[in-house]
């Protein structure tokens, strides 16, 4: 190892071994890793990630590593949902209903939700573009607000993106919702993890539309979810009329990327552009990554796998 590298494996150790851990188990990983950590990695970020997921699996590695697999096994999900989709032409489900029922209601009653939620935990660090949308989103939307308020994460998921918003702003009131018990189970065991002050949060399991107008947050969080819906022109008119004067919203759209449980198939990043300005929202900042290396060079492309990202007001 170079030693810029051992410098980093010393003062990161649970990182490096995580990262040796899915070298060794994973073809994908082996390939990618290296380069990914040379620009633009938040090591700091990385090792609390993998601190936080240790301690969630009781301290105990091989559960640590079968929580990790999640990662892999999502991955290689969606590189063959993304064949089909290449060759369909649409995702496998059109409908939040086919969703519900093949998805997200298994016989086991813990189970009701999605069942990716580690995976989707890991990928803060080890999917390229997650990793830049949790920088984006902790520089440029957590950073610099007001010292207090109160901000709402739909769906929160694993609730990584709120956990990290409440350990910066510490007096902010926090919300988070998802409709489902596996995201709201999740995220109640990342907040404790992270000693966010029970005071400070409330984790609802409620589904989106039910939300009521009338309650207005000063910060929305929306990570992954316009795709999720039927409608996702409605979801971001509702979004803007659950802002306060002056509030923002951090989104994050996938665009024509396939997954179990997406449902509205957006092909382009002007097309969710155009919803977002239809609902009333100004653009302020935006971060539009394709997913693989080959499409780099242009990704405003059509029918490319894309991650788009944007604060708006
Ligand atoms: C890909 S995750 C995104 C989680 C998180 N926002 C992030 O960016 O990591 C999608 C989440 O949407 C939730 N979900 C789907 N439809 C929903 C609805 N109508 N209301 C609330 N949550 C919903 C699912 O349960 C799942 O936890």
């Amino acid at each position: 190892m170079p030693p810029e590298i051992l410098d980093l494996a010393e003062k990161y150790p649970l990182l490096f071994k995580t990262v040796n851990y899915l070298k060794t188990t994973s073809s994908i990983f082996k390939n990618t890793i290296g380069k990914q950590m040379k620009h633009n990695f938040n090591f700091e970020l990385s090792e609390r990630i993998c601190e936080n997921g240790l301690k969630m699996s009781n301290n105990n590695w091989d559960t640590y590593c079968s929580n990790l697999n999640n990662l892999v096994d999502m991955s290689i999900e969606f590189l063959k949902l993304q064949k089909n989709l290449e060759k369909t032409g649409r995702y496998l489900h059109s409908t939040f209903e086919e969703v519900e029922k093949n998805e997200y209601n298994t016989n086991n009653k813990d189970l009701d939700g999605p069942d990716y939620l580690w995976g989707l935990y890991f990928s803060e660090i080890f999917w390229k573009i997650h990793h830049n949308f949790s920088n984006f989103s902790l520089n440029d939307f957590m950073s610099n607000v007001p010292p207090t308020g109160k901000v709402l994460e739909v769906p929160c998921g694993t609730g990584f993106f709120l956990c990290e918003f409440l350990r910066k702003n510490s007096n902010w009131l926090g919300i988070g919702v998802d409709l489902a018990d596996s995201a709201i189970k999740f995220s109640q065991i990342l907040f404790h993890t992270n000693n966010i002050p029970k005071n400070s949060y409330k984790i609802m399991k409620m589904n989106f539309h039910q939300l009521e107008s009338n309650e207005k947050y000063d910060r929305i969080l929306c990570g992954e979810f316009l795709e999720h819906l039927e409608d996702p022109f409605s979801a971001l008119k509702k979004l803007k009329s659950l802002l306060t004067n002056g509030g923002k919203l951090f989104i994050t759209v996938a665009v024509w990327a396939a997954h179990i449980d997406h449902i509205f198939l957006y092909e382009s990043s002007d097309q969710v552009r155009e919803h977002i300005r239809k609902a009333g929202f100004k653009i302020e900042k935006e971060l539009v990554q394709a997913v693989f290396e080959k499409d780099e060079t242009d990704p405003e492309k059509e029918k490319i796998p894309v991650s788009y990202a944007a604060i708006l007001s």
